[in-house]
């Protein structure tokens, strides 16, 4: 059986693995000076994490029929900006959080200088990542990643962020601020996945950004209940984090009802944009069915 037909546990095992594998080649060794730095870089991205935007990435490119090994190099660069956000994320100037992906965090283990340093790194290697890659248009692909990690995307979601403890957004908000610090880089995930192969016309390229838009958002709301329902355990990460800094999220806001209210009607959404592709978006639609049932 090739990973086309596999069912959809075994196909996103494979993905996962394949991406940590790719990465693990890009990556500098952790014996090449500066070691430390390159020790935490690895440390960071390789060894956990669910990998969603690589496979997203992946999806997007099967939707396309674009070549893996093109993909392999988007879904890189996707995975370690997505890496260096997480690193700076759990600095004790943002979240303060000390455990990640089932490990010390990054500053925990290596330091804040050389966390910090790791997170800059990372986010240059994924357009070196980029850039390694044949694809049709490379500077559209580097304006794409540059604008998600930018502060009209994580980078400014992420400002939002901190500028909201004890001060509640209203849902419109609190959407804008969900929609850049991780729909933003989900929405490159699969732009750049699907742009890896065949152009697509004004119209798909619109169905593709609709189903995007409706799993990047839902992915932050699952985040969000899970952080209140979640433990450290299941997480990989602190648990009820967001209460103990008072951020303002969908459940703040809106409820537990109210927010998985939200995450079905976007799960609704992503189907329904991807209703024109049929069969080829197949793994797209396993993936937004994924991000809403997701336990961690
Ligand atoms: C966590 O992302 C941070 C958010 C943007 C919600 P993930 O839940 O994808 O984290 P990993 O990559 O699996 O560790
Ligand atoms: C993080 O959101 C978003 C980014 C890293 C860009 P959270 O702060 O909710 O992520 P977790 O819960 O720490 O993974
Ligand atoms: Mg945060
Ligand atoms: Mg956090
Ligand atoms: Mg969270």
């Amino acid at each position: 059986m090739s990973p086309d037909d596999f069912p959809w546990n075994r196909w996103s095992e494979e993905r996962a693995r394949r991406i940590e594998s790719v990465i693990d080649r890009f990556l500098p060794p952790a014996t090449e000076p500066p070691q430390r730095l390159h020790e935490a870089m690895r440390y960071a991205v390789l060894g956990g994490g669910k990998r969603v935007r690589a496979q997203l990435a992946y999806a997007a490119g099967e939707l396309t029929g674009a070549e893996i090994s093109i993909v392999d190099h988007a879904a890189a660069a996707v995975e370690l900006v997505h890496a260096y956000s997480l690193i700076h994320d759990d600095l004790p100037c943002m979240d303060d959080d000390v455990l990640r992906r089932g490990k010390p965090t990054c500053h925990v283990a290596f330091g804040e200088a050389v966390a910090l340093l790791a997170g800059d790194a990372l986010q240059s290697f994924a357009f070196e990542a980029l850039a390694g890659a044949a694809l049709r248009d490379s500077g559209q692909a580097a304006l794409v990643l540059a604008q998600a990690a930018g502060s009209r995307g994580m980078a400014g979601g992420q400002a939002i962020d901190l500028g909201c403890i004890d001060k509640a957004l209203d849902l419109p908000e609190l959407e804008r601020m969900h929609r850049l610090k991780t729909g933003a880089l989900i929405r490159a995930a699969v732009r750049l996945g699907a742009d890896c192969g065949q152009a697509m016309d004004a119209d798909e390229n619109d169905a593709l950004l609709r189903y995007a838009l409706a799993i990047g958002l839902a992915f932050q709301v699952v985040d969000d209940v899970l952080d209140v329902e979640g433990t450290a355990q299941s997480l990989g990460k602190t648990a009820g984090k967001d209460a103990v800094q008072r951020k303002s999220t969908y459940v703040t806001l809106l409820g537990l009802a109210a927010a998985r209210e939200r995450i079905e009607a976007l799960r609704v959404e992503a189907r329904e944009a991807l209703s024109p592709f049929g069969t080829r978006a197949r793994r797209l639609e396993e993936l937004a069915e994924w991000i809403v049932v997701r336990t961690h």
